[in-house]
């Protein structure tokens, strides 16, 4: 019987974390690389300016590798897999963690009612947050399946397992437009809950795990009066801390998980409880 330590012992593994200079990205790519693993850290928004202000002088840690990937193109993510098996070997953990929730430069209908929710939003936020997983799935999964090991954590939401409850986005209502938390969202998270049960199935023979791994909202110095509505929403009354999710990414990280596959772990204090 493995001991506690050995059950979550990740060190020495190659992982690798769309998204990871994130808020949560970050966080993810710490825990591991200060868990022994070797992390490349796959962000469109990777340079030298971006890494230092958030990594400071972590960024020279040699278990770090940055890579400017984009997850809507496979040659990219194509180009970053060879990167990372030329400086370490095939990956072990996958996080697909990169998404969007709005895309930047959002036009004002936005946020607007969903009848007239823009076509050019819907397709900029499933590409990155559905195809984009895919993608990531196919050619990063696909080499995992291919040495015959690996573990896979798609990052969803709350909003993708129960509608967003639009009452707490009424109060921007008050001070001006009407505010809809938008459509494109929601698919593209419970699109993933079905996608780790394909993959699941589709890759137990071939020693790859597939889970799904769903957050309740993080505090980042939110508005008051959005503070107040979402907490009040919340059973343990609050936001997670951006920290508060790691234990989890390590946990389907390692064997401590090893009989978990095709599932979902939910942590939201308590939102989808009521
Ligand atoms: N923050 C929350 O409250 C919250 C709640 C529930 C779920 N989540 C989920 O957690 C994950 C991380 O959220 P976050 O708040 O840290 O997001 P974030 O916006 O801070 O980080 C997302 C990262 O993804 C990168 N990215 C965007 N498009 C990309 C592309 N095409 N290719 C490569 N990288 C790309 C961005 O550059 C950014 O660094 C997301 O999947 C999100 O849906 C977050």
């Amino acid at each position: 019987m493995p001991t506690p330590a050995e059950l979550f012992n990740i060190a020495g593994k190659i992982a690798v974390v769309t998204g990871g200079l994130g808020q949560l990205g970050r966080q993810f790519v710490l825990t591991l690389a200060d868990s022994g693993a070797r992390v490349a850290v796959f962000d469109s928004r990777v340079d030298e300016d971006v890494v230092a202000a958030r990594f400071g002088e972590r960024r020279h840690d040699p278990a770090l590798l940055f890579c400017r990937v984009n997850v809507t193109d496979r040659a990219s993510l194509e180009a970053g897999l060879r990167q990372v098996q030329e400086t370490w070997g095939t990956p072990h953990i996958l996080i697909n963690n990169a998404a969007l929730d709005s895309p930047p430069n959002a036009p004002a209908t936005e946020n607007g009612p969903f009848e007239t929710y823009p076509e050019s939003s819907l397709d900029a936020v499933l590409a990155v947050n559905l195809k984009g997983v895919v993608l990531c799935c196919q050619v990063i999964g696909g080499a995992m399946a291919a040495a015959g090991r690996g573990s896979i954590i798609n990052i969803s939401s709350i909003y993708g397992l129960v509608s967003p409850d639009q009452r707490i986005y009424a109060y921007r209502a008050a001070a001006g437009a009407p505010f809809f938390k938008p459509v494109a969202y929601a698919i593209s998270k419970s699109g993933l809950l079905n996608l780790t049960r394909y993959l699941a199935t589709y890759w137990a023979s071939r020693g790859v795990r597939v889970n799904t791994l769903t957050f309740g909202g993080v505090f980042n110095h939110q508005d008051e009066a959005f503070l107040q509505g979402y907490c009040a929403r919340v059973p343990l009354g609050r936001m997670a801390r951006e920290d508060e999710y790691n234990g989890a990414i390590l946990f389907l990280a390692s064997e401590a998980s090893s009989y978990m596959t095709g599932a979902n772990l939910v942590i939201d204090g308590g939102w989808t409880a009521w």
